[in-house]
Formats: structure tokens, sequence, C-alpha cells
């Protein structure tokens, strides 16, 4: 936990105001009882039998939650299923097959596709049997490294269908964060593209791959989609294959899906923690399946005959409960889209949601303050009226955004789901249900059904209202991680530590994010409270991208810390001392940010390098990021009295109001 205090975090705390949903949507919603939060209540654990009857299982399971050997909880115990039947092949049984599953959206504007729950179905097929034939086994993880193409989903499910799980790894994740992932996972299998569009330009992808594997400490088959055709050459080269010739290979030929049990590992996605070492968190088949189809119904308000858009990357773990996973186990309609919001115009997501009669749009905050700060006229252009419900999720949204949202996109007519949860979490667990509670600007809401969210002190005891805390979860839920990939020491630690009685085997999940909660048990999520930072809904550990500064020649020591952030929300601001010998000037400074794109990707680019003769540091010798926060933040600095070397941070202060 970070050197914050309690005191600090209520300066985070929004203003209140509150909006009933909408009563079109009442009517017509998949959840409007709110005696639902009493029946989770009164019949936990066995209330989500109701999240596995969303879904089909082979066999069925045995038990509903197995906590003998707690935080290794095991669901729906001895159920067998498989995901990508239950995405698939029962949609088609049902008559289904003609219905669009995913609507692909390209960058450039005349290039679309619409994959029918029967063509999906054949393509996954096609390529399952061509995993198969390059010796993909059940359990090889199998790594996938691309942007927002149809090929991604087809290649996740394929994996499902043998079994074998996927490590999707963010496209803009740089060659060294693919090559640790597939180190970590010992990873043989490689899933990229030659490149794709961003603003109109080809980009290399492949050269990326390539870079990465070169880190990659053992063999890896790979296979390449052309997505660029013409706009970019691209040669193969020895154990690698081209995805077209694989499947066409294998035309017509079917895969049985594999009997998985419920606690098989569905999939592992890589994230940032409070250490160096991104963390592999284990997804289950069973438990994550079910939470996330359930959310999907009851939050998202999903309903096979929807077009069901969720704008996010499938590289996060948004994507994939949320564009893949969710509403594909629904048998609805998920549109990907491959570009940015603001190409070729800064109207792109409203043509889109016109042209496709989006039915819920569910997108991030930071996306949201970008449309607030381009103008309403970019909406005005297109007929919204389609939509029925607006999400947001990633980190907190401040009111003025929301009920810009609120307004401009949805109408005053959908109700906005604030959605707080984790790439451990699987899915949602704190929001207003739609059809239910009143939504309050800032405020995320009540925990869901079943879910056991508090917001405590230091010490574990909870907090009055109004009063910020910690967040902290003290019962399990299917959709939670199941351990950290070949770590069970340190997923222990990350989140069972700081509030279990392990004595008492009493185990308490710590998402390490503050919170405060009101009178009527709304929480409102204030932001993480470790070492990570948050920077446009990007979960970045500040450990990483100093040690990829402090890799750079000529970087004696760095500290990170977020920003303030108008449209990102937090960005990146680096503290650096330089070597004996070395200037900090434009050159390094340079150097720096190249440094850091090279080891984690543009997104964690730095927004401030300020070089600086010393850290303000704790007699204890631990740097006070706190101080470097607020100098970052242009706000007044608090006692200072405790560190070793005071005087520096004036000569910080005025190096960066000097910028
Ligand atoms: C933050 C994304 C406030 C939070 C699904 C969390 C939020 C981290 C919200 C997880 C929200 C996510 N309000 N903060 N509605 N949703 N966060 O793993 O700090 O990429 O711990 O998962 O994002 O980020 P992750």
């Amino acid at each position: 936990m970070s050197e914050e205090s309690e005191g600090e975090l209520e300066a985070r705390l929004p203003e209140g105001e509150s909006f009933e949903p909408p009563q079109s949507f009442v009517e017509q919603a998949n959840v409007s009882d709110e005696a639902i939060y009493e029946e989770f209540e009164e019949n936990w654990p066995d209330c989500w039998e109701r999240a596995a009857d969303l879904i089909d299982w082979e066999e069925p399971y045995d038990q509903v939650l197995d906590d003998d050997d707690a935080p290794f909880y095991e669901w729906f115990v001895d159920g067998k299923l498989n995901a990508s039947y239950n995405c698939l092949d029962r949609h088609i049984e049902a008559g289904r097959g003609d219905e669009a599953a995913i609507e692909w959206v390209g960058e450039p504007t005349d290039e679309t596709q619409t994959y029918t729950y029967e063509g999906l179905y054949r393509e996954v097929n096609e390529f399952a049997a061509a995993l198969r034939d390059m010796g993909v086994e059940e359990d090889d993880v199998v790594t996938m490294y691309m942007p927002m193409i149809p090929e991604l989903p087809v290649a996740m499910l394929a994996c499902a269908r043998i079994g074998a799980p996927h490590s999707v790894v963010f496209a803009g994740f740089s060659a060294d964060a693919l090559a640790t992932r597939m180190n970590s996972a010992d990873s043989e299998y490689l899933v990229t593209c030659d490149g794709y569009f961003r603003r109109g330009d080809p980009l290399n992808h492949k050269e990326k791959a390539e870079e990465g594997l070169e880190g990659v400490d053992h063999e890896v088959e790979t296979v390449v989609v052309d997505r660029l055709g013409e706009d970019l050459d691209h040669d193969l080269r020895d154990a690698e294959h081209d995805y077209d010739d694989l499947v066409a290979s294998n035309a017509g030929a079917e895969v049985e899906p594999v009997t998985r049990d419920a606690e098989d590992m569905l999939f592992l996605m890589y994230t940032s923690g409070t250490t160096g070492q991104p963390k592999g968190v284990k997804h289950t088949t069973g438990g994550y399946l079910s939470y996330v189809a359930w959310t999907s119904q009851a939050v998202l308000d999903v309903k096979p005959d929807d077009t069901y858009w969720c704008s996010a990357d499938i590289g996060w773990i948004t994507g994939h409960s949320y564009i893949v996973y969710g509403p594909l186990a629904l048998g609805t309609t998920t549109v990907m889209y491959e570009g940015t919001p603001d190409y070729p115009e800064k109207d792109r997501l409203w043509e889109i949601v016109d042209d496709y009669d989006v039915t819920q749009l569910y997108t991030a905050p930071t996306a949201i303050r970008a449309f607030m700060k381009w103008g309403e006229q970019y909406p005005e252009q297109h007929d919204l009226s389609s939509l029925r419900l607006l999400g947001t999720v990633g980190e907190p949204i401040n009111p003025r955004a929301w009920k810009w949202y609120y307004k401009h996109i949805g109408d005053e007519e959908c109700p906005v789901i604030d959605t707080w949860w984790q790439t451990e979490t699987g899915g949602m667990m704190v929001t207003t249900l739609p059809g239910v509670g009143e939504m309050k600007p800032g405020s995320a809401g009540p925990p869901l059904p079943g879910i056991s969210a508090n917001v405590v002190d230091m010490s574990g005891d909870e907090v009055q209202p109004g009063e910020a805390g910690y967040l902290t979860v003290d019962r399990p839920w299917p959709g939670m991680l199941r351990t950290l990939y070949k770590n069970d020491e340190r997923f222990i630690d990350e989140y069972w530590t700081e509030y279990s009685d392990e004595d008492a085997d009493e185990w308490v999940y710590f998402p390490e994010d503050g919170a405060k909660i009101d009178e009527d048990g709304y929480i409102t999520v204030l932001g993480r409270v470790d070492d990570v930072l948050n920077v446009s809904g990007h979960r970045l550990g500040t450990m990483e991208l100093e040690s990829a500064i402090v890799g750079v020649e000529g970087v004696a020591e760095a500290a990170v810390v977020g920003g303030k952030h108008d449209i990102k929300g937090e960005a990146v601001y680096a503290y650096v001392i330089t070597e004996d010998g070395y200037e900090g000037d434009e050159g390094l400074r340079d150097r720096i940010v190249e440094g850091v794109e090279d080891a984690i990707g543009p997104i964690a680019r730095p927004e401030e390098v300020i070089f600086t003769p010393e850290l303000p540091k704790t007699r204890s010798g631990k740097i006070m990021r706190r101080l470097l926060e607020d100098i970052a933040n242009g706000e007044e600095l608090g006692n200072t009295s405790t560190l070793r070397n005071p005087e520096v941070v004036r000569d910080i202060e005025n190096k960066v109001r000097g910028d």
C-alpha cells in the first residue's frame, strides 16, 4: 500500500446528485426487480446457479462453490463444458446461424465484414484444425499479438475449442513486452499479423513481433494474418505460416469441442502490478464464462437481437469479457472497430452507432473526456436514437463527463452504468443494475447482487459513510482469478494478505483501490492506492516504467508518478537523476521516451521528464512519491519535515513550474 493517507484520498471525492433509470428502459430491462439483491443474499452461493444456467454444460456440476482450499476457490465443481461451443454451436443449433455474431468495422471507411454465427463457426473450426496440425495440444498456451481484426476472436475461440488457453498481448505493447509474456507463459505458439491501419497509414506490426521473438528463449511457431495485403509486403520466415493458407487447407474441417473441466484454464491475461514483472492472471472456463454471461445479461442488458458495442481493445480484459465471451455466449451481435475514434473525423463512433443501429455502447471515461472536448456537434450529426444503454469502465468518471455522456449521447433516455472491476475480477463487480438502481454520477454504485464489497480503513474496519478508505471484497465470486500463472505465492501476497485473517480462514480480496461508500451503499472508486498508474484506463506499473527508464544509458535513478491529465486521467511524470558525465538535455529526454516505448509501448510514453539532482526521500530511504505527485499536479505541498533532504523539494518544484 502507498503512503497515501485517508485524508488525501478524501480530496478526490466528487459532489452528489442522482438520476432515476429511464422508465422506457426499465420496462424492457433483463433485470428490473430490486428483489434480486435479497434473493442472491439469502441464497448465496447457490444464487450463482443463475449465472451457470446461462450456459450449456456437457456434464452438470456437483457443487457450486468449493472453499476448502481458500483462497484457491473452485466454482461449479466437476462441471464440464466448452467455451467455444457455448459461443457458437449452441446458437446455430437453436437455428440462429444466419444472424450476425461479429460486425467488424475496419479503420478504412469502406472496409467492413459481417460474421454470422455460422460463418464464425466455420472459420473457428478451420483454424482450430490448423492449430492442431501445427502441434497445439490441450493446455498449451497460444499467444496472440494482434490488433482489432476479426482473426483475433477467431483465434481465441479456436483455442477455446481445443482446450488451449490463450494469452492475448495488446498490439500496442512493445516487442519486449511480448517476449516477457511469452517467456513467462512458456508459450510456443504465436498468432500475429503483418500490420494494421492507424490514421490511414499502414503500420508494420510483424517487424515488432519478430523483434519480440528474438527475446523468447524457446522455439516458436508463428501464424501471420495478412491484414494489409498490397498495402504492406511481408515475407514468411521459417516456422511462420500464413493464416489464410492454413484456413484454406482446412476448409470445411469440423473440430469436436474439447470437454473442459469448469476449473480448466480458459486464458491468461497479463497485467501490471507493483513489482516489475507483469502478473499472469489465470481465468477458468466455467466460472469466468458464467460470470461474463451473467453480467452481460444483467448489467449490459444484452439480448440476442441487440447490436452491442464495446469500444475497448480485445488486448485488455474488457475486450475479452465484453466484446468476445459475454456477448457471444448470449448469442448477440458484437461490434468490433479497428480504428481510433477521430479517424477520419471526430464523428467516427457516432457514424458507426448510426449505421449499425447500435443498442448499447460501453466505453472508457478517457474517451468520453475527449468527445466532450471535441464538442457535441459531432454526435449531433448522427441519429443515435438506437442506443438504449451507455456504460463506462476503466477509471473513475468525473460527474461532468458522466452528465455529458448521459445528455449528449444518451439524450437522457439511456441509463449510464459506471462499472468497477479489474483484470483479476474477470467481470463487473460494482455498478448499478441499469433497470433497478438510481444513478449517481461519479459513483459506480452498489456491489452487484451476490458480491460483497466493503470500504474499510487500514485496520480492516468499515469506514463511516462519506469517509475514504480501501475497497475490499470478502466473498468469492465465479469470475475471480484463480491464481497468478505458476505463482501461487505471489497470488496470495498480492491480493490476500492485507485484510485476510489466515488463522481464522477468513479471506478478503484486496483490489488495491481507494474508495468511499455513501449512506445508500454506493461505492465511489477513487483510484489505485498501490504504485500503479491508470493512463487512459490502462494499468501501468511504476516499477516497470522506472526499470525501463533506468535501463537508458545516462540515467542513474528514476521515480515515476501520475500527474493529472484532462483526457488521459493520469499521465506519466518521470523524475530522473542523470549519471555523472551526462546532461539532462533534449537528447537524453528523447532517449528516455524511446526507452519507455521500447520496453512497454507508446501508451506508456512519459508526458514530462524532469531532470533533478536528487529525489525526495524519507529517512529510511524511500522515495516520497506523494510529494512528487503534488508537484506534478501543482498542488500545495504537504509536510516535508520527515524528509532526509527537504531542500530538494523546492528545487524540483521550481524546475517543474519553470517548464
Ligand atoms: C480502475 C479494467 C473507477 C481501478 C476493467 C481498477 C475503475 C483498475 C473503474 C483495473 C471504475 C476500473 N471506476 N476506477 N468504474 N473501473 N477502474 O485491470 O483502479 O485494466 O483497479 O481492468 O481500473 O484495471 P484493469
